[in-house]
């Protein structure tokens, strides 16, 4: 029966293996040892279902754990657990130097194993990457430069890197320290919304992580909550610094097609536009979309598809978190839109900056670098609105008449040369100037005329 007891449990799995003797394909007597390992059936049945198989005349006969199940030997659900198993064990023996205990989990590029590091009798963690990835020299080459640079580094947030590896059938592997904790993106699934301070708590030891990481040139490319372990002692442990991204971001961020929180809702413009340059402003983007997540229960920008997602990345305004959650302060939505500015030369212009502007908020103070940058844009604003209301010039036809009054024009404190013939033009001033000049004429002809009579 399912996980019966009449296992005899004095027997070693290899005693039990031997003594099978059912001489059949090697999966199926793997699978068997694993059945007899994990005590889910006895070796009778076992021997039982192989008979059965040997007796068939079926050409497509039935696998060992079919039978089983068949037989009511185990369940759908134990033969899953067994298939499993099966995998692990295999990447065991392809580990040299490490035992493995347990799978944690599977991303989109990897799955992460919870192993027994044998020289030094520690638990660890280690990411086997697929054999696709192993195949792609240039891939493989910088897994090796990235990991080695990443063991290196030592910060208490940061999951420590402790060795890069490959096994004889061609599985690359990255040993790192092991993390008791859950991913922030698990927290969010089981229903928690961050509070402001716990945001910002982890906020700082997040940007702290990355300043550590960025001044030694090794940029993160992928922050994002899945990344991000909580301990239940509240350290927040940046994990995946210094493992290549299989391929180019974009591609990656397509990757996660239909996986909530994936790599898109965190990406920055630049690497969704495939651009080859991407500095440490990158990862502040990723940070601030993670915070807006913690903060507001949402990522940044959502859609039907990850293209939709990321077409708002470069296009789509942000709502500022603190108008999503109006719980917030104004402090925490300005840091997150300097942050997730969507040209990188906005945001913060370096990690500190944006560490300082956090440490402010967690102080109850200001954000400073985040206003400066505010300030800045508001300037650069009003220059912009002021030239848009700007006249444009008027361009006057010769033959029209000029119907703006005549400009005056000085030059330091006196009238220029041209003031005469201006004033001259005014139409009251010739009129002046024409009595002006009748009068001298009657007076010169009315002193002719009494001389002439006095004579
Ligand atoms: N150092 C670690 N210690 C403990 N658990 C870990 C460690 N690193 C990863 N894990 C667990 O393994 C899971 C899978 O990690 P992995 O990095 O492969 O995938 P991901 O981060 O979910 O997605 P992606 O492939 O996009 O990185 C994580 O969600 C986490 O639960
Ligand atoms: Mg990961």
């Amino acid at each position: 029966m399912a996980g019966s007891s009449d296992t005899d449990p004095s027997t070693n799995a290899s005693a039990n293996t031997a003594s099978l003797g059912l001489g059949a394909s090697n999966i199926d007597t793997e699978i068997g040892k694993i059945i007899v390992d994990m005590g889910l059936a006895t070796r009778t049945e076992i021997e039982f279902c192989r008979e059965q198989q040997k007796q068939s005349s079926d050409p497509n006969q039935r696998s060992l754990a079919e039978l089983l199940i068949e037989n009511s030997f185990i369940t759908t659900n134990q033969a899953k657990r067994i298939r499993a198993a099966t995998e692990d064990r295999g990447k065991n023996s392809q580990l040299p130097g490490y035992q493995l205990l347990g799978r944690l989990g599977k991303g989109a590029m990897a799955t992460v194993y919870k192993a027994r590091q044998m020289s030094l009798d520690r638990v660890v963690a280690i990411k086997v990457l697929p054999r696709k990835l192993s195949e792609n020299p240039e891939f493989v080459d910088r897994f090796y430069r990235e990991g080695k640079a990443a063991a290196r580094l030592s910060h208490n947030n940061i999951v420590q890197a402790i060795d890069v590896g490959c096994a004889p059938d061609g599985y690359h592997f990255f040993v790192m320290e092991y993390i008791e904790g859950k991913t922030l993106y698990d927290i969010m699934q089981e229903g928690h919304t961050f509070s402001e301070a716990e945001a910002l708590d982890i906020g700082i030891q997040m940007a702290d992580a990355l300043a550590h990481a960025h001044k030694r040139q090794l940029i993160h490319r992928d922050v994002k909550p899945k990344n991000i372990i909580l301990t239940p002692g509240g350290v927040a442990k940046l994990t995946d610094l210094g493992l290549a991204r299989a391929t180019d971001d974009k591609l990656a961020a397509e990757m996660e097609v239909g996986k909530a929180y994936g790599t898109p809702y965190y990406i920055s413009p630049e690497q969704i536009r495939g651009e080859l340059d991407i500095d440490f402003r990158a990862d502040i983007y990723s940070l601030g979309a993670t915070i807006y997540h913690l903060v507001t229960g949402r990522p940044p920008f959502e859609g039907e598809t990850p293209a939709a997602v990321m077409h708002k990345h470069l296009k789509q305004a942000l709502t500022p978190a603190d108008h999503v959650n109006t719980a917030l302060t104004a402090g925490i939505g300005e840091v997150i839109d300097v942050a997730m500015a969507k040209k990188r030369e906005e945001r913060y212009q370096s990690t500190e900056d944006m560490l300082e502007d956090l440490r402010a908020l967690r102080a109850g103070n200001p954000p400073v670098h985040a206003r400066k940058n505010v300030d800045l844009d508001a300037l650069e604003k009003v220059e912009e609105s002021a030239q848009a209301v700007e006249m444009p010039p008027i361009i006057i036809e010769e033959s029209e008449p000029q119907e703006r009054p005549a400009p005056i024009h000085y030059h330091g404190g006196s009238i220029s040369r041209d003031e005469p013939a201006i004033i001259m033009r005014e139409p009251k001033v010739v009129a002046m100037l024409a009595v002006l000049a009748v009068s001298l004429l009657v007076n010169i002809v009315l002193i002719y005329v009494l001389l002439t009579l006095d004579n």
